[in-house]
């Protein structure tokens, strides 16, 4: 193998990327045999959504930004596409890293394979069964396109091969986003965060809320709100309120009023990556409708009510701390109450879950580059050039 021989894009666009990413590239361009060309689609491009991440997390600056901004799901994705083409075609990488379920990561995954590149992708196999969001949607087809699918959880094996896909495409790596988490939580812990909003330790409440299917609906909107002011009157509760969130709060202004005078709700502007992880580290309880929080709670063994009807990661109600609730505001209020009054739950930490994902995916892509499985034939630039999967069978451990 020529040392620095293999050019691989990692592609991110959206707040949650950002976290998955950084260990991946920080342990490829370890080993020394791969450039990396970090593509930012533009996705998520304010400030609190994008920037402070990169700085949190030391991420260096991206080398390409396609500036794509927000828009309907068509049109990000095909923003994104257009604009990553030329870009594919122009530096032929070796393989294209695309990471969760957001329209950067589908976006990516269908312009790279179109082209005949291959796709690695990291959060591989998650499935909720609940093809109305549009995350599912990004992962089935991300995954029916990449030829290298690397999961978190067992769940994901069991699921792609249901869907027909190989066995020897398929490695259980662990999870990428708790080796971000891991390795900052320290850092975070010291902050104490907490203290800014002069709340003591385990006595508060921390609230995420961003899905379209509770935030856009006002009926489900305001039965939640409607729970989270009734729990605010037992405890008080943070609530970093995305941007989507903020606009549907503006446009029903009754349910701000209906908030507004509790003291025990506290509206925040979204937070970096430090911040957030220093308030969940501390939180007696939170509620949430984010994927990622629910595994960052499973390992900090926070109790995590979750406002959502189902869940594309089983494994943190199996062996971590999360209850899955709904949206319906007397079953929120209930497992909000019971939390606040019972010891925390004690948990065990998934399987693989301890901070060297990313140095196992790296040493899968290692061996099939080593063994120069596949590159030949993804240097020919005609579209369609490349038959998957060529990903040789391999007996390491983490190949389930
Ligand atoms: C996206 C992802 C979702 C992920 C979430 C994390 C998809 C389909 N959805 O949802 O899976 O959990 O990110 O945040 O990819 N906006 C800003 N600044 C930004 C970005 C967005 O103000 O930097 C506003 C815009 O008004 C935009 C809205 O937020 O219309 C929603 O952004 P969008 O990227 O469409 O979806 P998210 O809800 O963030």
């Amino acid at each position: 193998m020529t040392h620095s021989s293999v050019h691989v894009m990692c592609i991110v666009g959206a707040r949650p990327n950002f976290m998955k990413a950084a260990p991946f590239i920080e342990a490829l361009e370890g080993r020394g045999w791969a450039t990396v060309t970090l593509v930012h689609t533009g996705q998520h491009y304010s400030r609190e959504m994008s920037g402070l991440f990169f700085e949190a997390l030391g991420l260096r600056r991206p080398q390409v930004d396609l500036h794509v901004g927000s828009g309907s799901h068509a049109e990000q994705t095909g923003h994104i596409m257009i604009h990553l083409e030329p870009l594919l075609q122009l530096h032929r990488p070796d393989l294209v890293v695309v990471f969760g379920d957001v329209n950067s990561t589908v976006a990516a995954a269908l312009c790279a394979s179109k082209l005949g590149i291959p796709v690695a992708h990291v959060e591989a196999g998650l499935r909720s069964f609940d093809r109305t969001m549009p995350e599912e949607l990004n992962r089935v087809v991300t995954d029916h396109l990449s030829q290298f699918l690397f999961t978190s959880e067992r769940s994901g094996r069991e699921n792609l091969i249901r869907e027909g896909l190989a066995e020897t495409q398929i490695f259980f790596v662990g999870n990428v986003m708790v080796d971000t988490l891991l390795k900052h939580v320290e850092q975070a812990r010291a902050l104490e965060t907490r203290r800014t909003y002069g709340l003591s330790h385990q006595a508060y409440g921390l609230l995420t809320l961003h899905r379209p299917s509770n935030v856009d609906d006002p009926h489900t909107f305001k039965e939640i709100m409607t729970a989270v002011k009734e729990l605010s009157v037992e405890v008080p509760i943070l609530f970093p309120c995305h941007v989507r969130t903020r606009e549907r709060l503006a446009a029903m202004p009754e349910l701000l009023e209906a908030t507004a005078g509790r003291q025990g709700l506290i509206l925040l502007e979204p937070l970096g990556y430090l911040q957030f992880l220093s308030l969940m580290c501390d939180a007696g309880l939170v509620l949430t409708d984010s994927g990622g929080i629910q595994e960052e709670t499973t390992v900090l063994g926070v109790p995590c009510v979750t406002l959502r009807h189902n869940t594309e990661r089983p494994v943190t109600i199996e062996h971590g701390t999360n209850t899955l609730v709904g949206t319906s505001r007397t079953r929120i209020v209930e497992a909000g109450r019971a939390v606040l009054r019972r010891h925390r739950p004690t948990r065990r930490t998934p399987d693989l879950w301890d901070g060297h994902a990313a140095e196992r995916i790296v040493d899968v892509l290692e061996r099939h580059f080593h063994a120069g499985s596949f590159v030949p034939e993804c240097t020919d630039s005609s579209p369609m050039a490349y038959s998957s999967p060529c990903v040789a069978p391999t007996s390491n451990q983490t190949s389930e």
